[in-house]
């Protein structure tokens, strides 16, 4: 199951920019490409960096610290030294709010 959290504002979402989130202690990072927002973890596969302080280009994240990359809209790496694909997370929009969606505590 997962349960949708209220992340933002809508407004707070600008294109190409980054917006770090922390959603129940889970740090996401936020962002709108192309009109449309994506959400992911805002902790690297590699060592954790915080992918929040990386460069995005289109769809491409790069992290801060190593460098890796991955595509944000559906978390797969692009370039090491990160191993495992990013988790992204379903957003939906209702009113003026985003929300994130989570997967419930088992
Ligand atoms: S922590 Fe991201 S590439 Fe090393």
């Amino acid at each position: 199951m997962t349960e949708f959290i209220k992340a933002a504002d809508l407004s707070d979402i600008r294109e190409g920019k980054l917006y770090p989130v922390d959603i129940d202690g889970e740090p996401v990072c936020l962002t709108k490409i192309d009109g449309t927002i994506y959400a992911f973890s805002d902790n690297c596969t590699h060592i954790s960096g915080p992918l929040n302080r990386g460069e995005l280009d289109g769809c491409v994240i790069t992290c801060p610290l190593h460098g890796a990359r991955f595509d944000i809209t559906n978390g797969k790496v692009l370039r090491g030294p990160a191993r495992y694909d990013l988790i992204t997370f379903p957003v939906k929009i209702e009113e003026n709010s985003v929300l994130v969606g989570l997967p419930d505590d088992e």
